[in-house]
């Protein structure tokens, strides 16, 4: 019995020594990736591209975290795609690493986010129904758990764009509404998601 504790114990460090900082991303791929991916048909950077969006002007700030780009397109997601639906443009598969890439064509440079803190991810993964689907094996969703120490603000940005369109419509038929994250429940929720767990 101590034993499996102390395995356990051994366990939840190691996930934590492996929890992922956000990879770093490069400005001038990520000056590519969004032209190759479309991005600029609707939004402007620097004055230039589309005005039907708003405007992702350049943000030098500290407060502009890779948490906060991930909350910024969690939150605008179900609208997003409703206008690319719209302008008949297809909705890309944004890699983790071509997210890490326009965070830094955006921000100026890579930046880290600051740790979050794995109860209160508890919290909100309980509180924003990601516990709803994720955490019951009958409700076609994936399990999370695996995910474990290999969780980044990238990679929620890529997991929304390949895996949103599945979520946004089991929530419509579980007749939930589209959840929002601000910046630091993005950092918790990935502090939680890193954690090992059964
Ligand atoms: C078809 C048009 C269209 C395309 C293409 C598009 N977007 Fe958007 N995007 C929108 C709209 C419209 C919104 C605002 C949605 C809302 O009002 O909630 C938005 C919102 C956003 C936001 C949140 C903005 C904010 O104010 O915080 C980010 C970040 C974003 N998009 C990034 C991207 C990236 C990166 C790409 C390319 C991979 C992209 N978008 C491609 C239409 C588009
Ligand atoms: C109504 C059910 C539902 C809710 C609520 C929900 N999800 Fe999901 N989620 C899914 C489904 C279904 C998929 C797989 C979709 C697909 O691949 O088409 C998924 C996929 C994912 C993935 C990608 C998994 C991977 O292997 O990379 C992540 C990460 C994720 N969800 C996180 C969350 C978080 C965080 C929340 C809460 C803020 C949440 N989900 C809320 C149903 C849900």
């Amino acid at each position: 019995m101590k034993r499996t504790t102390v395995l356990a114990a051994v366990a939840y460090v190691a996930a934590l020594a492996l929890a992922r900082q956000d990879p770093a991303g490069d400005p001038a791929r990520g000056a590519q990736a969004f032209r190759d991916l479309k991005c600029g048909t609707c939004h402007s950077v620097g004055g230039e591209g589309g005005r039907s969006a708003p405007a992702l002007d350049r943000r030098a700030d500290s407060s502009y975290t890779p948490a906060a780009l991930a909350s910024a397109m969690w939150n605008h997601a179900a609208a997003m795609w409703l206008a690319m639906d719209g302008a008949g443009i297809r909705r890309p598969e944004l890699t983790e690493a071509q997210a890490a890439d326009i965070f830094a064509f955006l921000a100026g440079a890579a930046r880290l986010d600051k740790r979050g803190d794995a109860r209160r991810g508890r919290q909100i993964y309980e509180a924003k129904y990601c516990a709803l689907c994720h955490d019951d094996p009958y409700s076609g969703a994936p399990g999370l758990a695996s995910l474990a120490g290999r969780v980044s603000s990238f990679y929620m940005v890529a997991a929304l764009w390949q895996h949103g369109g599945g979520m946004l419509s089991r929530m419509a038929a579980k007749n939930r509404a589209w959840q929002s994250l601000d910046p630091e429940e993005m950092a918790h929720l990935v502090a939680y998601l890193n954690t090992s767990r059964p």
